[in-house]
Parts: C-alpha cells; structure tokens; sequence
C-alpha cells in the first residue's frame, strides 16, 4: 500500500510543500540581505514549514551561510532560552559534531559551558551554564552568533520559532530589550523571528514603545490560495492511483478554508478511506473523523471560556455585528457592554476570533464546525445536504 500524499502535524518541505515561491523569494532575500524578519499568522499556516524550506534551500546554496533554528515552544524562562539558544548555535558552528565542544570553549571568555555528549552526538548534545556566571555574563550568550560568525568567517541566520514566548519570561522586558541592543548591533548575523500569537507578535514588533520596534520586515503570512489545493489534491490522489473529481478537491478546500493544516488532514482521511475514486460521502466521512480526532482540543478550549465569552461566540456565529447593541446582548446574554469589550479582546487576542469586514469570524474553521454543532445544534455536514 502506498503511503499518504498527504501530511500534517509536522512541517512539510518537499513533496507536500506548495505553492509560496513569493513568500520563498521574499525572505530568503530578506536573511540573505541581512534584512531582519518577523513572519507572522495564526498557527498552522505554515511558518515553520516556510522557514525550514527557504533556509534549507538557502543552506544549499551558500556554504558560507549557517543556520540555526531554535523553537520556543517549550521554552518557558530565560535560563532555558540561554541555554537552547546557545546549543542550537554550536550545533550550527560546524556540520562535525567532533567539533562543537571544541568550539564551545573558543566562543566564551567568561563563561566556561558545561557540556554533556551522549551515545547519540548528534541529538544528544546539551550545553549548561552555572547559573550565577551566566545571569552576570549573559551579553556573551546574546551575542554568541556573532562571535561564531566572526571566529569562523562565515555569516549566520538565527530563526527563532514562537518567539512570542518570551513574553512569559520573569522580568521580560528588560531581557527584551537587552536581546533587542545586542542583536542590532551584529554586523554578521541576520534574525528570522516567528510566532502564532498575532496579537502578541505585532505588540513585540509594531509598537513603538517597545524595543523591537522596527526590527526589521514584518511578513504577515497569508492562506495558501484556494486553486493550488485545488491542483495539489487533484495531482496527489493521482500519482498515488486515486481519484478525485475537481469538485471534491474543492470541497475540501472550501470546509477547510484553506487552512493548510485541515486541508492537509481532511485530505489525508478522504485519501484514507479512498480505494479507487473519492465521493461526496466518503469526504463527509473523513469530516466526521477529522472533527472527532480534534475535539479533545476544542473541549479544552472552550473549558477555559466563560458563559459570557461563549455566548459572545454564539453571537458572532450567528452573524452578530453590532455586539453591544441592546438587543444583541439581551438575546445572546452578553452581559454588560464592559463585558462585551472585554471578551472581544480576549478572544481577539487569543486568536479565538478575528475582525472581518463587518463583524466578526472564527479564525478555526474546524473548530467552529464543532462549535456550531456543540453548541448551536446545527449539523457538522450541512454542506452535504441538498
Ligand atoms: N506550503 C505548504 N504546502 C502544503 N501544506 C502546508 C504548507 N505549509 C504548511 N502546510 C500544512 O500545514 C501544517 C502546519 O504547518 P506549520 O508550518 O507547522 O505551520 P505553523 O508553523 O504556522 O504553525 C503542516 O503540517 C502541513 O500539513
Ligand atoms: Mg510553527
């Protein structure tokens, strides 16, 4: 049996990849040029898998140009950053991993790292530092890229995944800003920062009062357009020996709105449950699988939510624009227009909904399936019907 076209949940840079040759064009130009960039949408658009494709093909091509690439995700305090952001540095430093303790020692004049190589070098490599040097020495850390790049005659780019994590750090802003002083001033390394929380990620980068202000190039990236999943389903279930009409590859399309992780999945199910020819009831299908395979994280979500600030999401799904109307908040239970405001900007901000043209949308379109279901007892697959 042939394995899925289709992937999701990891990044995708090769046969799975489409589409984005501006946005390729755009930064790798950028992190060549030494143009810092920010790269920012809602997560599961496809950041990470843009960056890993434009710096493997950067990598390819400019062997005097090495990349680190250093994911915050589950980085929570400074200390861990120094010391993920450090490693991923030497790591990069050389392609021998013989040689990274070696050059661990040249890079520091204060600091001594500790470092711990396992049976694996290559994914067993830590690096520590002595809690008390390094809150004292820190600058030798920030500016580590630097100093590689200068040591070694080579210039470096320095990507740094769900940036807006260090939001969460003790005492955040100073190390912002103490980030933010060193980094502008290397002449040899260049930054590609990018994050999911969009609120978060142009309050670092579009604010005038704070240090990153005018760091570089904000890319605020798009969907992937509705034709190239269109073209990409089709030519996938093909070269397996599958069959797609058209029209199905654009239902997908459309119950997914082009949302490139669901497209991916939903997809990869109807793929699945294929054997020769793919059918409106077998998507239907692979619907039902896609949203039950989500909805422990939709229940999580909304958990969290007040009654107020679901009942806002109510509102919204039923085409609510004026929320502080007095009718919208007597039928939908809104509370007072204070609540009203400020579980709009919670959920603005949490990318739980975003603003369209007039009103308010879901920013999830498989999680607003689940809601409108849950909550509003409409059926998940009302676009079949009729
Ligand atoms: N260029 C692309 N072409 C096709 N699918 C993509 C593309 N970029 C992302 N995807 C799909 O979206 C999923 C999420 O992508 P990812 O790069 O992890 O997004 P983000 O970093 O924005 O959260 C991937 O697992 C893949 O299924
Ligand atoms: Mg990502």
């Amino acid at each position: 049996m042939k394995n899925s076209p289709f992937i999701y949940g990891t990044t995708v840079i090769n046969d799975a990849f489409i589409d984005r040759k501006n946005e390729i064009r755009k930064l790798s130009d950028n992190l060549k040029g030494g143009i810092n960039t920010a790269l920012i949408s809602p997560r599961r658009w496809g950041k990470s898998s843009l960056v890993e494709k434009t710096i493997a093909m950067i990598s390819k091509n400019n062997k005097q140009i090495r990349v680190a690439v250093i994911d915050l995700f589950t980085v929570s305090s400074a200390e861990q950053f120094m010391e993920k952001f450090a490693r991923e540095l030497i790591r990069a430093s050389s392609s021998k991993w013989q040689e990274w303790a070696r050059n661990a020692r040249t890079f520091f004049k204060m600091l001594l790292p500790k470092i711990q190589i396992g049976i694996d070098p290559v994914n067993d490599f830590s690096i520590s530092f002595n809690w008390e040097e390094m809150k004292k020495n820190e600058d030798e850390i920030i500016n580590l890229a630097e100093t590689i790049a200068k040591q070694k005659k080579i210039k470096m780019i320095v990507c740094i995944d769900e940036f807006q994590n260090i939001a969460d750090f003790n005492d955040f802003e100073s190390f912002e800003k103490k980030l933010r002083a060193i980094w502008q001033r290397q002449q040899n390394v260049t930054y590609c920062i990018y994050g999911s929380r969009r609120h978060m990620m142009k309050d670092i980068f579009n604010n005038p009062s704070k240090p990153f202000y005018r760091f570089g190039d904000i890319m605020l990236l798009q969907k992937i357009v509705r034709n190239e999943w269109i073209r990409f389903i089709s030519k996938s279930f093909t070269r397996t020996s599958k069959q797609i009409t058209n029209d199905d590859a654009a239902l997908i399309t459309d119950l997914m709105q082009c949302h490139s992780w669901y497209v991916q999945q939903l997809a990869h199910y109807t793929w699945n449950l294929t054997t020769d020819r793919a059918t409106k009831d077998i998507i239907e299908k692979a619907l039902s699988e896609l949203i039950n395979a989500n909805t422990p994280f939709y229940q999580k979500e909304t958990e969290t939510l007040s009654t107020t600030q679901l009942n806002l999401l109510v509102a919204v799904l039923n085409g609510e624009s004026r929320l502080t109307s007095v009718s919208a908040m007597t039928t939908y239970r809104l509370g007072t227009p204070r609540n009203v405001s400020k579980n709009k900007t919670m959920l603005v901000n949490n990318d739980i909904i975003q603003e369209k043209k007039e009103g308010f949308e879901f920013v999830d379109p498989a999680f607003e399936l689940w809601f409108r279901h849950t909550f509003l007892n409409q059926p998940i697959h009302k676009h079949f019907e009729g």
